[in-house]
């Protein structure tokens, strides 16, 4: 059966307090919408429909980014979740099938999740995620007869028997495209709130002789975004899955509740991750990768068989060779290191590329910026630099080259040579304790 999606996002969520529309809020490094968008995605669906309407001009910008094949409509004013989904009427013109509405700040149904739905049509026209509440507070009641549902009670119209009821509306609904339409014009706000309630049209399906189920989900799954602390606890969930899912793909990490991932980690079969790690977005580890404590890795690729850490950064752009050694607080930015490399201690490679097996010494830094522009290091094969070397980019040092510890590399340096670039050392014999003397008023 053809699936069309539709995500509403229009509500201002103002107890976010943020200028910022809620559903760009970040998740694991991703706006909230971005999240729905990929359940969606889950789907395979013909058609994404996102509704907008607070910050819709930031909501379509972000969507263009990440997901431009997204339609966006716009709910100028919000009347209900009823009419929000009606906006999308146009947008679904010519599209036969189910339509299955989302939203934008409900980041964690999961796939299996929305296939037991779609597959629950074989039963039932209009389709409900429903979830047993441990406290159902304000939302929506599920009214069951036998094994279906027979409508849905907004909490402020419920009478005192139907808010006992525990099982409550997710907000996830399915129908059958047509049929979702032709129901939504049926709809009218003649309720406590005076919206029109996108949850009338179970009762509206069952008076036209439909069939309407549920399928039930884990609470955990249904939590919404309504404030600064449901997004941090949404956070929390979402690490939680995410590194139960990495462990069950023969991961290994020391202390997972330690360890933060964002939306698009990749992490292969047999790295080890210690404690207290965190990606960012963008990073991609092949198996058998060593990441030690402390460490923070962004938009970084490592290959097979590297050691990062303890306390390494890596930035955008860094690409680590197959078993190179990256030590503690070395810094790596948009840089290659080709297989082999070392940089053990106390460095920072930006805008480089360094040959194989090539070792950097403690203190490195890749002189890169001049204060306006950005310049590049390019280090060959089999280089020795030793420690506390200043490479004041741009520079070029030939393969299998030698540079003095503490020396300044201000120009390029040919294959195999040896280069020093520091003050020649000069001894004064005895002079030290002579001076010494005469500061203290002794006499020599
Ligand atoms: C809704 C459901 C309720 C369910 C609850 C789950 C209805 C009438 N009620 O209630 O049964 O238990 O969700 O969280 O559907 N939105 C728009 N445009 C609008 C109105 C809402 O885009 O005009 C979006 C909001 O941004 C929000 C979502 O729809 O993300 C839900 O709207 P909200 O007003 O919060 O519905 P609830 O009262 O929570
Ligand atoms: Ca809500």
């Amino acid at each position: 059966m053809p699936t069309a999606v539709v995500i509403l996002a229009a509500g201002k969520g103002s107890r976010m307090k943020s200028d910022l529309p809620k559903v760009l809020h970040p998740l694991a490094g991703a706006p909230l919408l971005a999240h729905a968008v990929a359940s969606a995605r889950s789907l395979a669906p013909e058609k994404i429909v996102v509704v907008a309407g607070h910050g819709a001009d930031e909501v379509r910008t972000a969507l263009a980014g990440f997901a431009p094949d997204v339609e966006v409509v716009v709910q100028a004013e919000q009347l209900g979740t009823g009419h929000a989904v009606a906006q999308a009427r146009s947008a679904l013109e010519g599209f036969t099938g189910n339509v299955v509405v989302l939203y934008g700040d409900t980041p964690l149904i999961s796939q299996p999740t929305l296939e037991k739905m779609c597959n629950a049509h074989e039963r039932h026209g209009v389709v409900v995620l429903g979830f047993e509440a441990a406290d159902p507070g304000r939302y929506g009641r599920l009214v069951m007869a036998e094994n279906s549902l027979e409508r849905i009670v907004e909490y402020k119209d419920a009478s005192t028997e139907e808010r006992s009821i525990t099982l409550c509306n997710s907000g996830v609904i399915s129908a059958d495209c047509a049929t979702m339409f032709a129901l939504l014009e049926r709809v009218n706000n003649q309720n406590a709130a005076g919206e029109y309630y996108l949850t009338d049209i179970i009762a509206l399906a069952r008076s036209t002789g439909q069939r309407a189920g549920v399928v039930v989900c884990p609470e955990s799954e249904t939590m919404g975004v309504n404030s600064r602390g449901d997004l941090a606890a949404a956070e929390a969930a979402w690490q939680r899955r995410a590194r139960l899912a990495l462990l069950d793909t023969g991961v290994s990490m020391a202390a997972p509740e330690s360890v933060f991932l964002s939306y698009d980690t990749e992490i292969a079969e047999d790295c080890f991750i210690e404690q207290h790690v965190v990606f960012g977005p963008g990073v991609r580890l092949a198996p058998n990768v060593r990441v030690r404590a402390f460490s923070h890795l962004e938009g970084a690729h490592v290959e097979q068989g590297a050691v990062i850490g303890p306390y390494a950064r890596l930035r955008p752009g860094a690409e680590i060779g197959a078993r190179c050694h990256v030590g503690n607080f070395v810094e790596i930015k948009k840089s290659v290191l080709h297989e082999g490399v070392k940089a053990s201690h106390l460095t920072y490679i930006g805008d480089a590329e360094i040959g194989a097996r090539t070792n950097i010494g403690a203190g490195t830094v890749t002189c890169n910026y001049d204060g306006v522009r950005k310049h590049r290091t390019e280090v060959g094969q089999d280089v020795f630099i030793g420690s506390s070397t200043m490479l004041v980019a741009p520079v070029n040092i030939g393969s299998g080259a030698m540079t003095a510890s503490g020396s300044v590399i201000t120009r390029d340096v040919s294959p195999d040579s040896l280069v020093l670039g520091r003050a020649r050392q000069i001894e004064k014999p005895g002079l030290a304790k002579r001076l010494k003397a005469l500061w203290r008023g002794e006499k020599t």
